[in-house]
This record gives C-alpha cells, sequence and structure tokens, in this order.
C-alpha cells in the first residue's frame, strides 16, 4: 500500500469550512496508509508570540479529527513535535536548500505582508523561511508518496519534490517524489458573506451545538429585495442558498420555490438549520466518545509509536547516504 502523510497547524477548533478536506482524509484511510500530522512546530512559525496553548489546541484538533471520523484502526494520528526526527530531517535539508529557493515560494512574500505588516507580526524570522522545508521534512520523513492538500498547499509540495530531488542527486536514491492529491474543496463563505475564518466570528464550529447553528443560520444575509414572503427571490446572492448547495440535497426545489415566491425566508433558513444539524450531529456523538478521560492521549499515543517506526528506518538511511 502506497503512504501518505497530510498536516494540519492546531490554531484552533475547526469549522465547517474545514469538513471537505476532513472527508478527504477519511477516504482515502482505506485505499493509502496514513499518517496524519497535528504539525504544532508550524504553529509556532508563525504564532511564537502568541503564547499559543499547544497541548489544549493539540488535545481540541485531535478530537475534531476523530469526532469526524478519522479511523485511528486505519490511520496513524500523531503529534509533529513528539516525533523529533522531523527536526532531523529538516536540519539535514537545511544544508542543502539555497536560501533562494525558499524566498521564491510564493506564499513567502505574500504572507509575510499580510501577516507581518498588517497584522503585526514580525515574520523575518529563520523559522518563516523554512516554514515549507520542515513541511517537506514532515513529508519525506515518512518517505510518503503522496500528499493530500488544498490548492493553496500546491507550492510547498512543489518545493517538497525538489527537495527530494536534490537530495537523491547529491547523496543517492533515498526519498520517493511525493504528488499532490488536490480534493475538491467548495468555497464556502461565512455567514455574512466574507470566507469563513474564526477570526471573522462567521464560522459554524464542527461541535456547534444545535442552538448555535439556529443562530447563525438566522444571522445570515438573504436577498434584500424580498420583503413580503411572496415576492420572487433571487437565490444567487442569497447565502442560506449558498450553504443549501453544499449541503442540502434538495437544493433544487428550495431554488424553485424561493424564485417563485413560494417559501418565506423564515422556513427556508430553518430547513437548512435542520440539514447542518443533522450534518454534525454524528460528529456530536462520536465526540462524547472520544472526549473520555485517556482516549485522545492513547490514540496519539500509538500515532507516534507507529510514525517511529517508520522515521527510525527513514533517517538509518538518510544518514548513511550523508555518511553520517
Ligand atoms: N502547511 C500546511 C497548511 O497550512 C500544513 C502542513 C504542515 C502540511 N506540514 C504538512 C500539510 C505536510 C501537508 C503535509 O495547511
Ligand atoms: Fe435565500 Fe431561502 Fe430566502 Fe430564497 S427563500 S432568499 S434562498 S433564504
Amino acid at each position: 500500500m502506497e503512504r501518505i502523510f497530510s498536516g494540519m497547524r492546531p490554531t484552533g477548533s475547526l469549522h465547517i469550512g474545514h469538513l471537505s478536506v476532513l472527508l478527504n482524509w477519511i477516504a482515502l484511510q482505506d485505499q493509502y496508509e496514513c499518517y496524519y500530522g497535528i504539525v504544532d512546530w508550524h504553529a509556532l512559525t508563525t504564532g511564537y508570540e502568541d503564547r499559543l496553548d499547544l497541548p489544549a489546541l493539540i488535545r481540541d484538533i485531535a478530537l475534531d479529527w476523530l469526532s469526524v471520523g478519522l479511523d485511528p484502526d486505519k490511520c496513524s494520528i500523531l503529534v509533529q513535535s513528539r516525533v523529533k526526527e522531523h527536526a532531523e530531517l529538516h536540519l539535514l535539508f537545511s544544508m542543502i536548500i539555497p536560501i533562494s529557493w525558499l524566498e521564491r515560494v510564493p506564499t513567502y512574500k505574500d504572507q509575510i505582508q499580510q501577516l507581518g505588516k498588517e497584522g503585526g507580526k514580525d515574520l523575518s524570522t529563520y523559522g518563516f523561511l523554512g516554514y515549507p522545508l520542515l513541511q517537506a521534512a514532515d513529508i519525506l520523513v515518512y518517505k510518503a508518496h503522496a500528499v493530500p492538500v488544498g490548492e493553496d498547499q500546491l507550492p510547498h509540495i512543489e518545493l517538497c519534490r525538489e527537495v527530494a530531488r536534490r537530495f537523491n542527486h547529491i547523496y543517492g536514491p533515498v526519498f520517493p517524489e511525493p504528488k499532490s492529491l488536490v480534493g475538491k474543496v467548495p468555497l464556502l463563505p461565512g455567514v455574512d458573506g466574507r470566507k469563513m475564518s474564526k477570526s471573522y466570528n462567521n464560522a459554524i464550529s464542527l461541535t456547534a451545538p444545535t442552538a448555535e447553528i439556529n443562530k447563525k443560520v438566522q444571522q445570515m444575509i438573504t436577498d434584500p429585495a424580498r420583503l413580503r414572503k411572496d415576492d420572487p427571490g433571487h437565490p444567487e446572492v442569497c447565502i442560506v442558498f449558498k450553504f443549501h448547495q453544499i449541503y442540502s440535497p434538495e437544493a433544487d426545489e428550495v431554488e424553485t420555490n424561493c424564485r417563485g415566491g413560494k417559501i418565506g425566508c423564515v422556513a427556508c433558513k430553518k430547513h437548512l438549520a435542520a440539514n447542518l444539524d443533522k450534518l454534525l450531529s454524528p460528529f456530536r456523538e462520536r465526540r462524547a466518545y472520544w472526549e473520555k478521560p485517556g482516549r485522545v492521549e492513547k490514540v496519539l499515543r500509538d500515532g507516534e509509536e507507529r510514525a517511529r517506526e517508520i522515521v527510525t528506518a527513514t533517517m538509518k538511511d538518510v544518514r548513511a547516504a550523508m555518511g553520517l
């Protein structure tokens, strides 16, 4: 079976915008040997001054993953900072990778601008420049064949392939060149129409209880031209409808009824809220199971152990190739 690695930074609880990525990870569990990393060192590359409560954030994201349906019998879930080989390989890669390769990564200058100059963070650090190199080490230390990622990560995977190629060229064939598996991620707005993001407070969290779902759906902006229930509506300008399109099998019907002035926005919102509630309710049940003391800890210990088997073997090959 081919192997995959993917990861997420533990920066706060996940929302339904993350769902398609996680469902993709879950589907891959049956086709690949999967390693999913909670990449806490990466969280520090931009959040080093934020005094993040990493143990709590790590537990939280692990619970989110398990609640949605990652199955520790089928995949390994590990914490990056507990598998030190990620750091060793990053260090060794830093010997052979020209700085210009890292400065050229398109996200680098953008992020410095966005988070740095505008967000008040000083990202002119060694660690932030090395972010994609650490990511390459995350992947290559498992000799992964493939990496499920969103479009935004493609430049990082391309760099990872170049790192593998350069290492193999200098020291001999150790690493496969992993390919990206780009999952389809529907563009989901937040309840206010901007991009869904925790920091805009417009997200619906994966763990939202029924009352919160209802409240968030209430806040969604509908077609402003509709004053009365039988006014014909324009679903294309309505946030509620965007959600129906992703989450409601009956979206076509909603569209017809809206255009024909046959449903009111209040009923339409109730309908969406009920569908979202149905979607999230199995996650709540699973979460209640995983929340019991000791369960997440065991998953992370097992994941670490399985990871260690692979990375120990890789690092043996790497040290031998480099003459260490
Ligand atoms: N950079 C990735 C992101 O922000 C997170 C990440 C770190 C990752 N290491 C990885 C993703 C290795 C895939 C493989 O989404
Ligand atoms: Fe939006 Fe539904 Fe109202 Fe139409 S009926 S405008 S889709 S909330």
